[in-house]
């Protein structure tokens, strides 16, 4: 979290997983700690660990409601919604409860309908737009028990209506996939608070900056990662994404 407020971020994406059962025990403690990071404006995504356990969900969303920037009542299958300058970061919930021993999500339709009517919005306010889930949004990141059910339906979403970028969570591997038919980027990070004996599990971030150019967004991909002395530094997975074509809204 130093090194993270040492690069002064506009924004902080969380996706997911802050506790390990989703007991409400966890969710106070994770509030707790979310308060102590005095965080810029931040969107936190929920992950499978916090579906876990059903009961007392509405209690536990409610404490974290200030990250979770959530769906309201009327529309509780409507993705969550962050906006700062030029930046739309798009959250989508794909943690639902599983049988022992799976690790499965899904977005399910009615969000998808909802995802694509939001990225058609943002686009035509010339927003850059970020969608945030859980799960990796493609097969073969990780092992079916732990995929995204309805990854083609959620695919066929970004398809038609774009996104400049997209940010899951759950692998624990810091990746940059294509998403198949797009020139859109999935990219991950390692999990926040794994130690240093694998370097390619140790712990990270990534520093992703986001600069609007006349006709195109320029996003740069910088994956932070913890060094067994204990330091945090820049990792041999770093990558600058090509540019993504803006689409002004007098194209629609
Ligand atoms: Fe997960």
């Amino acid at each position: 979290m130093q090194d993270i407020r040492h690069f002064h971020p506009d924004m902080v994406a969380l996706t997911g997983d802050l506790t390990n059962l989703g007991l409400l025990k966890e969710f106070q403690n994770a509030r707790q700690w979310l308060l102590q990071q005095d965080l810029p404006p931040a969107l936190l995504i929920p992950g499978n660990h916090d579906a876990l356990i059903k009961e007392n969900s509405a209690v536990k969303q409610a404490l974290w409601a200030e990250w979770l920037h959530n769906r309201t009542q009327s529309e509780p299958a409507a993705p969550s919604l962050l906006v700062k300058d030029h930046v739309a970061l798009i959250g989508i919930n794909t943690a639902i409860p599983t049988l022992p021993f799976l690790a499965s999500g899904k977005a399910g339709q009615a969000q998808l309908v909802l995802l694509a009517d939001l990225l058609r919005r943002t686009r035509a306010m010339g927003l850059c737009r970020i969608v945030l889930l859980h799960h990796p949004p493609a097969p073969g990141i990780v092992s079916r028990r732990k995929g995204l059910d309805d990854f083609q339906a959620f695919q066929d979403v970004l398809r038609a209506e774009g996104a400049e970028l997209v940010l899951y969570g759950h692998s624990h591997r810091a990746q940059i996939t294509p998403i198949p038919g797009t020139d859109i980027l999935a990219v991950s990070s390692t999990s926040a608070s794994h130690i240093a004996d694998e370097p390619e599990k140790s712990a990270g971030w990534n520093a992703i900056s986001v600069h609007k150019q006349p006709d195109i967004w320029q996003i740069t991909i910088q994956h932070r990662s913890l060094m067994p002395d204990g330091s945090l530094q820049d990792s041999q997975m770093r990558r600058v994404c090509r540019a993504h074509r803006f689409l002004p809204a007098t194209s629609l």
